[in-house]
């Protein structure tokens, strides 16, 4: 997995020794909640998590520029048959509160975009949020994603909820890029 660089971020592989850090934002009660997983019990489930997260090799890190310590993470996944065949991914992500509304999250997803479509060649990328998560909406609308559906995913505890669903093809990406480009010159 390739570390990718932004204006105040590093997104590297997850390390085993990142463990403390994660545990220290997955058992806040609204952190996972809000991403459709319930908050860590104990260390030792953030650890066994961390681990399959590090074999699946599909998430990164989040990581400020000058402190090598885990804030969030952001990973491009296979969510279903559809996407395997598709050559389609959907990114999710998550921040520890402290960093909340800085545009960290909006940042890192353009360097995964960038990443999933001029090196991975990915047709489309989704992106989901629940209802209420209006957080994720306005990331998901800031970072140029065009509405589709709306589809019904179980919680973590098993209740139905309402996810808003949006894509972005290789050319509605470049599109919106360079409209983005266009209004700070
Ligand atoms: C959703 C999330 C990733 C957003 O990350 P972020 O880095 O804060 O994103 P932004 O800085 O762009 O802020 C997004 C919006 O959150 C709102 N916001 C900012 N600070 C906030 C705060 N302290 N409390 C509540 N909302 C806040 C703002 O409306 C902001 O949008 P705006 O700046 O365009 O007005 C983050 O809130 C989070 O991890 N939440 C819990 C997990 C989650 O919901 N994951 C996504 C699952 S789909």
């Amino acid at each position: 997995m390739k570390t990718l660089v932004t204006k105040h971020l590093i997104l590297r592989p997850l390390k085993i020794t990142d463990v403390d850090d994660f545990y220290a934002y997955a058992k806040k009660p609204n952190i996972g909640p809000m991403a459709g997983w319930a908050p860590h019990h104990s260390i030792q489930e953030s650890y066994e998590i961390l681990k399959m997260m590090i074999k699946e090799n599909e998430v990164w890190g989040i990581t400020l520029k000058h402190e090598d310590r885990l804030i969030g993470t952001i990973g491009l996944h296979v969510r279903n048959f559809d996407n395997a065949m598709l050559n389609q991914k959907e990114v999710g992500y998550v921040i520890d509160e402290p960093y909340w509304g800085k545009g960290y999250t909006p940042e890192a997803v353009e360097a995964v975009l960038d990443y999933a479509f001029d090196t991975l060649e990915l047709t489309k990328v989704l992106c989901g949020h629940a209802t209420n998560n209006l957080q994720s909406e306005r990331v998901i609308k800031k970072s140029g994603f065009i509405y589709t559906h709306e589809e019904v995913r179980n919680h973590f505890d098993h209740t139905p909820i309402t996810i808003k669903m949006y894509a972005l093809n290789h050319d509605q990406y470049k599109e919106w890029k360079h409209d983005k480009l266009k209004d700070k010159i």
